[in-house]
């Protein structure tokens, strides 16, 4: 409860949308792969009363504790597991949750955790360098910062962050390692490009994404989990919906559910389909789903959510 009281909660994104995307309906059983603080599984909750379960699965112990608080007066049809969701399967086999119907993945960090300077995600709040979703994860962003050679520094920025001036940023951080705090890395990202100028995000926006991006692993546990999530799916009309942040995340899903709605996947110009592939899902939408101008003006947050959903065939 004191986590609660401390620190200002994640407004959940695009929510009726979500809850549109999934077809939440009483009595139904779904699975939220990132249930930080429980914003959205609230949401698929209450629309799934009477008689609708929810299994949450979060890597951070901190957010769950909120989302255990928030989430109580559903008793038992919750169950929340500290855990990694590219697991997905062995977790929801081990809680009873055979077939699912309805998965949303949330991706990327939330409020609550950006605004705990200790956690080391922000770069306007000083703090270590850890960003980890997980406390037990070994890996921390001064890891990365003070250990990476300087062309392994520049093409995680390149990779990652899409962070056009990495070389140089990758130089001034070698210069002045050790770099040790947010801020002490935010000031040596704004002495290599400069400052903001006209532009609306912090010069260090892209360096600590990559970070982040790289400490938790999050492109490879996204496609991994995508592959398993999928067969949960309690055949025709069962839904997943993901809500991405950014372009890298947002290719992953559009390809992943690209592939898995055709019935070929032959490379291109294959004059006979030899892939013997079935498509497992149906797109409920071509192009992914904006938030609202109300919505990002509400919450400025939401402004790069993309929400992409797809049935079970
Ligand atoms: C944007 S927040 C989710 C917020 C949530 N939908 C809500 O309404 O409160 C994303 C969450 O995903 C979690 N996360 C990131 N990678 C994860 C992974 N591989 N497995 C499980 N949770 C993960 C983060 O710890 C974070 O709490």
């Amino acid at each position: 409860m004191t986590v609660v009281m401390m620190t200002a909660i994640h407004i959940p994104v695009m929510v009726r949308e979500v809850i549109e995307a999934l077809a939440v309906r009483p009595g139904g059983r779904y699975v939220d792969c990132t249930v930080g603080e429980g914003g959205h599984a609230e949401a698929i909750l209450e629309t799934a009363s009477p008689g609708g379960q929810l299994l949450g699965i979060d890597r951070d112990p901190y957010a769950l504790a909120v989302a255990e608080e928030r989430l109580s007066p559903y008793g038992d049809n919750v169950v929340l597991v500290e855990g990694n969701y590219q697991d997905i399967v062995g977790i929801c086999r081990s809680h009873g949750f055979g077939l699912i119907d309805g998965i949303l993945l949330d991706l990327g960090v939330s409020s609550f955790q950006l605004e705990q300077a200790r956690r080391g995600f922000s770069f306007s709040r000083q703090g270590p360098l850890d960003m980890r979703f997980s406390p037990t994860d070994m890996l921390t962003a001064a890891d990365i910062v003070n250990g990476y050679r300087e062309e392994d520094l520049a093409d995680l920025l390149w990779r990652f962050g899409d962070e056009r001036r990495s070389r140089r940023i990758a130089r001034c951080i070698v210069e002045q390692r050790p770099i040790l705090t947010t801020t002490q890395l935010a000031r040596a990202v704004e002495q290599a490009v400069g400052k903001r100028g006209q532009s609306v995000t912090h010069p260090a926006t892209r360096t600590f994404l990559a970070l982040r991006i790289a400490v938790n692993s999050e492109l490879a546990h996204l496609a991994a989990a995508l592959e398993e999530a999928h067969g949960l799916l309690d055949g025709s009309g069962a839904r997943m919906a993901v809500l991405s942040y950014h372009s890298l995340e947002d290719r992953i899903v559009k390809e992943f559910f690209r592939r898995e709605a055709s019935d070929c996947i032959c490379p291109p110009g294959t004059p006979v389909c030899t892939c013997n592939h079935r498509a497992t899902l149906r797109l409920l939408n071509r192009k992914p789903l904006r938030p609202s101008d109300l919505e990002v003006l509400i919450n400025p947050r939401s402004r790069s959510a993309r929400l992409r959903a797809a049935e079970r065939l």
